[in-house]
């Protein structure tokens, strides 16, 4: 069993809905660091890691700001993070989310951490891609490959139309830098033109919002791919595309095992 008294960085995830999705574990952290840096604009969640932590909590909200690239910012809170644990102080980064999903900050902490020395760990939390699979009930036995959009957008990648496919940071595709709003959306059409070339321009694709407080209903915006361009995701938005087709059946090995069945869960 771990001891709690090991770690000196910790890095957990409150979740999407911080009322009701963090872990007794992450609790627990929270409250027996004696820095719990976060990031959130969740007022809610902002309150929750405040009251585990009043004395040791602060934002690093401030580290972000209009035109400044989502880079440099990533790399001035992994240096607080460090600066902290150089003055020998336990540390616990709390993100909204899944720490390690889309997180580039949090990684970046843990490895230059240990890289100098320091015991450090991540929890795992409840992700925005969780939350879809919940509310738009898909399940990731059909395949499912996801993509930041901007990486999508700028990248050879590959589609397999045949599995489910989740574009993350949607709202920002296209846009380096971080904004407090809404991102200017240069980049939706030319994904859609990307998009149309594997699903054409009538396959449904659904813009997703995750609610974020007890009792809200998730956002969920659905219409044909060619409509993309004039919707206008938030920075929340997650885009989720079903499977167009079934997968193409590997009939040379079904033949050589005799598993000419469809596979089930
Ligand atoms: C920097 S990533 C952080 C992801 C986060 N670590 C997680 O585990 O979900 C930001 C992206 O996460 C997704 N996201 C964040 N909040 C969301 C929400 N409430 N509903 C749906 N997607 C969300 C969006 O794609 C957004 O652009």
């Amino acid at each position: 069993m771990t001891d709690i008294n090991n770690e000196q960085l910790i890095v957990v995830g409150t979740g999407i809905r911080a009322t009701g999705q963090l872990t007794i574990e992450t609790i627990a952290w929270i409250r027996a660091a004696d820095k719990v840096l976060y990031i959130t604009a969740d007022p809610v969640a902002e309150e929750v890691i405040r009251s585990l932590n009043p004395d040791g909590a602060e934002s690093l909200m401030d580290l972000y700001g209009s035109d400044k690239l989502r880079l440099d910012t990533y790399a001035d809170i992994v240096e607080r993070t460090m600066n902290y644990l150089r003055q020998g102080l336990r540390v616990c980064m709390a993100v909204y989310g899944h720490p390690g999903v889309l997180a580039m900050s949090t990684h970046e902490a843990v490895r230059k951490a240990r890289a100098e020395g320091y015991t450090a760990k991540m929890l795992p939390a409840v992700s925005a891609a969780d939350c879809l699979y919940a509310d738009l009930g898909v399940d990731e036995f059909g395949g499912c490959i996801s993509y930041e959009a901007t990486d999508f957008l700028l990248n050879l990648r590959a589609i397999d139309p045949a599995c489910h496919l989740i574009l993350w940071q949607i709202g920002g595709v296209g846009v380096l830098t971080y904004e407090t709003h809404h991102y200017p959306l240069v980049g939706l059409e030319r994904l859609t033109q990307k998009l149309m070339a594997y699903y054409g321009p009538n396959h449904p694709v659904t813009l997703y919002e995750a609610p974020q407080f007890a009792g809200v209903d998730p956002i969920i915006g659905t219409g044909p791919l060619c409509q993309l361009p004039h919707s206008s995701p938030t920075p929340n938005a997650t885009m989720y595309i079903p499977p167009l087709a079934k997968p193409q059946p590997d009939t040379q090995v079904q033949w050589e095992l005799g598993m000419q069945t469809q596979v089930t869960a």
